[in-house]
Formats: structure tokens, sequence, C-alpha cells
């Protein structure tokens, strides 16, 4: 299929783009670099610099694209409070703007980049694709939106689209990993103490109501999550809109992080307990049982210790994260 990946030059994009290549899919990357790097783009993509309000539409025409992967978004929670404008023009209105291009050009298939930001503070400590939407951060709320225009264009316009709410994607694929500026992530936090580049690692609240004290979250391995994108891609049906959690279905504290870090790396990383950040839930575990049963979904790579470990290959410039996909 002759697809268009928005934000490929980004983390979880270029992971994508990779599976997309290796699938035999014909790949157009579309990226302004504001917070991606070229060289992430796979080698094989066609390459276009520049904006989703500015590209999209010429991109879609000229490479007869049939299919839309869009992760070009903003996506840090403190900025989105501080900055929340940003955040409703940067995600809300380029994805409107996207849907408009596909619309005119006859483009009716996306897979879309959401997060388990938009269930705030859940009820129950597995969270289903049923739970409350009630996000409590505009960056949530813009993903929210975004969700709800894809229930709307599809019953509207008759495209089939597939939401992705991603709880906490880690792990490195193919030579490819995380790379924030500034980096607010647990895992490469983590590894930047073991690296040296960082003193400590602040651990935000140890007063929560978990087994250590410390927030929990559901860790899944960026490949896994790829893969998952390749099989809503196939899943999509006219006039449908569907939504699938992606994690592993289970817990690990702050605290038990560290420790996996410190054991993968066989390096001290000194860890200094701080207040809590503001907007972070106690415990965020995914239920992906729909994502399994639909789209026949399986994590290949569920340890946290192989995660950090392809993390660390990562980040250390070994090859191990290059392996192919198993
Ligand atoms: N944490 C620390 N110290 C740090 C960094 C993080 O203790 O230096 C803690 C956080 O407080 C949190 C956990 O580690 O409890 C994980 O934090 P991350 O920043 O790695 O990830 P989040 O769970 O906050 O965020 C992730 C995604 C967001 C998404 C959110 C959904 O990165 O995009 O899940 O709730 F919105």
């Amino acid at each position: 299929m002759r697809v268009l990946v928005t934000g490929g030059a980004g983390y979880i994009g270029s992971v994508v783009a990779a599976q997309l290549l290796e699938s035999g899919h014909d790949v157009s990357v579309l990226d302004d670099l504001s917070t991606g790097h070229r060289e992430a783009v796979p080698e094989g993509c066609r390459f276009v610099e520049g904006g989703i309000r500015e590209r999209a539409a010429d991109v879609l025409a000229g490479h007869g694209i049939e299919a839309v992967l869009h992760f070009a978004a903003r996506s840090v929670v403190p900025e989105s409070m501080a900055r929340p404008e940003r955040y409703w023009d940067g995600n809300v209105g380029c994805t409107l703007a996207l849907l408009e291009a596909m619309r005119t050009n006859g483009v009716a298939r996306i897979v879309f980049s959401s997060t388990a930001a938009v269930y705030g503070e859940p009820e129950s400590a597995e969270i289903g694709e049923d739970a409350p939407v009630r996000p409590g951060n505009p960056y949530g709320a813009t993903k929210a939106a975004i969700d709800t225009a894809l229930t709307e264009f599809a019953r509207m316009h008759g495209i089939g689209a597939a939401s992705l709410r991603y709880f906490n994607v880690a792990g490195a694929y193919a030579g490819l990993g995380e790379r924030h500026d500034p980096e607010t992530h647990l895992i490469p936090i983590v590894l930047q103490v073991a690296l040296g580049r960082r003193e400590s690692v602040a651990v935000y609240g140890e007063d929560y109501p978990t087994a250590d004290g410390t927030c929990v979250r559901d860790y899944i391995h960026v490949a896994d999550l790829a893969e998952a994108h390749l099989l809503a891609l196939d899943a999509c049906r006219p006039g449908e809109h569907r939504v699938y959690n992606l994690g592993n279905g289970t817990g690990f504290s702050v605290r038990q992080v560290v420790d996996v870090c410190r054991e993968v790396t066989g390096r001290p990383v000194p860890a200094v307990a701080a207040d809590r950040r503001p907007g972070d839930p106690a415990v965020l575990v995914a239920s992906s049982e729909r994502a399994r049963r639909e789209l026949g979904w399986t994590p290949r790579r569920p340890e946290l210790r192989r995660i950090v470990a392809d993390a660390w290959d990562f980040h250390t410039g070994g090859d191990s994260a290059g392996r192919p996909a198993g």
C-alpha cells in the first residue's frame, strides 16, 4: 500500500515507518523536524520536510497515497498545561487540515496516535476502551478531541479509522530509539544517569497508594506497539472508527523500573525522592484485550528487562536493538 507517515522522523513514527517498509509498503514521510531527526527517517522512505497544513495535500495527491498513519503532534504534558493553545492548534488544528486534505484527495484510511492520557485519573486498575474519557491535561484533551473527530468523519465521510491509545512506550528497534530534548520520560532519564550524563533521577512522589508508594505504569516495547499499527491499518473498514488500548497489562513502579535499569546496565543509579509531579495518576495499566481479540495482536517483547536492554543498546550505540523483529 502507498502510505504517508506524518511525524516519521520521531521516535514511534520512525519505528512504524521501518516496519511498514519491511512489510513491503511504499512509505512517504512528512515531518517538519521541529522535534524529529532527519537521520531517524528509515532509508527507503520518501522524505518531505514540512508542515501538514503546507504540504500534506501535495504529498497525498503527488504520490497516490492510500492511507495515512498520523504521528505528528505535540506531546509534552507540562508544556500543554503552560501553552494549551499550541496543543489545540498543533494537534487538533493540524489534524483537521490533514483530514480535509485526505477527503479532497480520496484517501479514506487513517491510523492515529492517541494516548492513555485521554483517561485522566482512572477508576479501575486495568483500563479498557470503555473507561470514561476525561483527560486531566490539554495534551490528553486534544487527543480525545481528535478521537471524537475521527468518529464523526467515519460516520459522515465513510473513512476507516483507528485510534491507538498508547500507554508507556519504551525500548528501541533497528537502531531507532527515544531522543527527546529536553527528555521527560522515566526510562531514558534513568539511562542517562547510568551513562553519567545526569547525577541522579528524581522519583516524583513516594506517597502514592501503591505497594512501594511510587507511580505504577504499563511499559510497552516500541516494536510491539509498532506491530499493532500495521495490524490496525489492515483492519480499517469504511465507516468504522475503532479504538484500541496498547499496553502489556502489567504495572511496574518507578522504583522497580530504576532497579531493572540498574540490573541491565550494571551501573549505579542514584535515585532521589522528590515532590509529586502535577497531573500524574497513581496507576495506569492497560487492558489490551480488544487489540488482542480483534487485531490478533500479541506483544512479543513484554519483559521490562528486554525493553530496558534494547533502550540501553540504543543509548550506548550497541547493535542488538537493530536485530530483526523477534
Ligand atoms: N518519573 C519520575 N522521574 C522522572 C521522570 C518520570 O519519577 O524523572 C515518573 C513519573 O512521575 C511517572 C513515571 O515516572 O510516574 C512515568 O513517567 P513518564 O514521564 O515516563 O511517562 P508518563 O506516564 O507521565 O507519560 C506517558 C506518556 C505521555 C502520556 C501518558 C499517559 O509519555 O505522553 O503516559 O498518561 F500522556
